[in-house]
């Protein structure tokens, strides 16, 4: 039975410069990026490539709209594509590298031929999502209002590139949001019954880096984070080491509806959603793994056993603030209709659940945190 597999190379940089000189990026190539984050720090190579822009095609998360327009704003067809950004410009440059991408929607109903002709190459921007290390390309498909990943081996990047100091100009909010969805990405893949002791090697040491960073925060304010981004940087990438085998669960399917209805960002949807998923779990088993992963935290952040997931809350309310479900303007009504679609659409997630959650259940971990 498989165990584990790591696809991509990783490879990391100093600089911007090492990386375009290294990969000899050139004519053949097209860079998928943002322009506030690559000029700064790409402008004065005055690479030969075609370059685009993501932010021109719509802000927020992505959308099958957004990547079916810049599909079909590319000029010509690049032997690589490069991305450069985070989880948003990554997931759709995925989908460049195959040969057949539209339309996107039929490309997520399985009804196009998944065929790579590309080089991909991810470079992440943020330190949250490890899209670099998994084989899935997650959209907003608009016309569903739902989010969808799209998962085959054929979306694995060729080479995974961490280049710390793109870390340097993302925001605090952002660096928060994503991080939060790293730790995530381990305690779910930790959680999974897919967990092994080669995933847990990943996701046990994300944990570990990622709260042993935000503790540092905690006691020496934000601008603490700077020196420690290459940890958050590799974290996630372990994270998404270990979610790529293990997979997410629970957490991330209930929080897809809110993300795509709410535009709530990835990570502080994952938030929102996070404690009231824990606390069910352990209504329901409060034993094996999940005992496990309490007695890891209460060591990590030197509490006592009983109290570590309380703990843990108000260490990430301290990055971003907690908020009911209906802040985000989540409808009453949308527990059932969410519910609903949770069950219908996100199955690929719930079979990764530490424990199986059914209908009223999912219902009732809407309610509590309405
Ligand atoms: N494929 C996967 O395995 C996987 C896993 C988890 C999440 N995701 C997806 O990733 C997306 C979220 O990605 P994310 O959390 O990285 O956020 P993001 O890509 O949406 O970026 C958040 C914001 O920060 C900006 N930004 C990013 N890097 C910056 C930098 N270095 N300097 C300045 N600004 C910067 C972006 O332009 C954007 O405005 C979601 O769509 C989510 O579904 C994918
Ligand atoms: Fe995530």
């Amino acid at each position: 039975m498989r165990q584990f597999e790591i696809n991509p190379r990783v490879e990391m940089f100093s600089t911007c410069k090492e990386f375009s000189e290294s990969y000899e990026i050139g004519s053949e190539d097209l860079i998928i990026t943002n322009e506030y984050i690559f000029q700064p720090m790409f402008g004065s190579l005055h690479l030969d490539c075609e370059v685009i822009y993501q932010e021109k095609f719509g802000s927020g998360e992505p959308s099958d709209d957004m990547a079916e327009a810049i599909y079909h704003s590319m000029k010509r067809t690049p032997k690589r594509v490069i991305a450069i950004g985070g989880g948003t410009v990554l997931d759709i440059a995925k989908l460049f590298a195959l040969k057949h991408v539209s339309p996107i929607l039929d490309l997520y109903d399985g009804k196009l031929p998944l065929e790579k002709d590309k080089e991909l190459i991810l470079v992440p921007t943020t330190c949250g999502t490890g899209s670099e290390m998994t084989n899935i390309a997650i959209l907003a498909l608009n016309s569903r209002g739902t989010k969808k990943g799209l998962a085959a081996k054929e979306l694995f990047a060729d080479s995974a590139v961490l280049i710390p100091e793109l870390l340097n100009s993302l925001p605090f909010h952002f660096f928060a949001t994503s991080s939060i969805d790293a730790l995530i990405h381990a305690i779910e893949s930790n959680l999974s019954p897919k967990a092994n002791e080669y995933t847990d090697l990943f996701a046990c040491r994300a944990i570990e880096m990622i709260l042993r960073g935000y503790m540092e925060i905690r006691e020496k304010g934000n601008d603490a984070r700077v020196p420690l981004l290459q940890d958050f940087l590799i974290a996630s990438n372990y994270a998404g080491i270990a979610f790529g085998n293990a997979g997410c669960a629970a957490v991330h399917a209930l929080s897809y509806p809110l993300g795509a209805a709410y535009h709530v960002a990835h990570g502080e949807a994952n938030y929102a959603i996070f404690t009231g998923v824990i606390k069910n779990y352990l209504e329901i088993k409060n034993t094996g793994k999940i005992a496990d992963l309490s007695r890891l935290l209460s060591h990590i952040l030197c509490c006592p056993a009983e109290h570590t997931f309380e703990e843990l809350d108000a260490l990430l309310g301290g990055l971003i603030p907690k908020k009911a479900l209906h802040e985000y303007g989540m409808t009453e009504d949308e527990i059932e209709t969410f519910t609903d679609s949770v069950l219908e659409n996100q199955q690929r997630l719930l079979a990764n659940n530490f424990v199986p959650l059914d209908r009223d259940r999912i219902r009732k971990i809407y309610r509590e945190l309405y």
